[in-house]
């Protein structure tokens, strides 16, 4: 990125990598914009503690009418928007069903989909506004190894895999969409991280994946032009 951002919108942002990448982002004297779905003490508290520089902005990111109201809310604020960063996600299924024991019904397919796939897409269009405004114009779409087909080691975590899957391929189409227009568009995995998605026995604190994404988020292209990476700026297959 030519210009260092300064304004910045982030979903999912109450808990977990979410929380732990506004806590960087204001070390670098950024303006964001958190985006929650249920909020938490935490996040709550922040925003106390620097109301100048941390807005909470309600946001269901699988919600059309709350995306559109958050966009709104966020534009009352500033005319331009510098970084989107699609954070929130869900892994629903329990990590051990084979295909055999899928259950078609309990909505997780359909929920993981609309989280993790079209949420960021909605997300990208509802503030694409703000964002052309912006000389950053930055949308960084956390997505998952897990969504990589060519490196794909999994044989279930079905609604999962494939949404993250999903994600990846919207985050091709908007990098081939807007990249004429002066936009990046990344797809990053963070790491397997030690939050209430990665369990306890990950890799990475919340504190030390944020660290490295905020890296990427902020700092300038991979040289080799790639788009879907991960936290240590490695190249990932699709
Ligand atoms: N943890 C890992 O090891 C790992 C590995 C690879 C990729 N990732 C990706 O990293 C991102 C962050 O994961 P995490 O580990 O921080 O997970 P997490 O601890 O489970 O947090 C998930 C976040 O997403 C939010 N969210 C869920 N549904 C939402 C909705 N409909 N609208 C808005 N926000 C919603 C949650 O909000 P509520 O608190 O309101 O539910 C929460 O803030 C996700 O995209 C995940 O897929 C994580």
């Amino acid at each position: 990125m030519e210009h260092l951002p300064r304004t910045l919108l982030i979903t999912g942002a109450d808990r977990g990598l979410g929380l732990a990448l506004v806590k960087e982002f204001l070390h670098h004297d950024i303006h964001v914009f958190a985006g929650v779905h249920r909020s938490s003490a935490e996040i709550t508290r922040l925003c106390e503690v620097d109301p100048s520089r941390l807005t909470i902005i309600d946001l269901d990111v699988s919600e059309p009418d709350a995306i559109r109201s958050a966009a709104a809310s966020v534009g009352r604020y500033t005319d331009s928007l510098d970084v989107l960063v699609n954070n929130a996600g869900v892994h629903m299924e329990d990590q051990l069903t084979p295909l055999e024991k899928l259950d078609f019904d309990d909505g997780h397919l359909e929920e993981s989909m609309a989280v993790n796939a079209f949420g960021p897409l909605r997300v990208v269009q509802a503030f694409l506004p703000l964002l052309v405004e912006s000389a950053c114009r930055r949308v960084v779409n956390i997505t998952s190894e897990a969504g990589s087909i060519d490196a794909c080691w999994r044989d279930r975590e079905f609604a999962y895999s494939m949404s993250k899957s999903a994600a990846n391929m919207a985050t091709r189409l908007l990098s081939n969409y807007l990249t004429g227009r002066g936009f990046s568009v990344l797809a990053v995995h963070p790491g397997w991280i030690r939050s209430d998605m990665g369990g306890p026995a990950a890799d990475l604190s919340p504190a030390e994946a944020a660290a490295k994404v905020s890296r990427i988020v902020r700092g300038p292209l991979p040289e080799n032009g790639a788009i879907y990476i991960d936290y240590r700026g490695n190249t990932l297959p699709w």
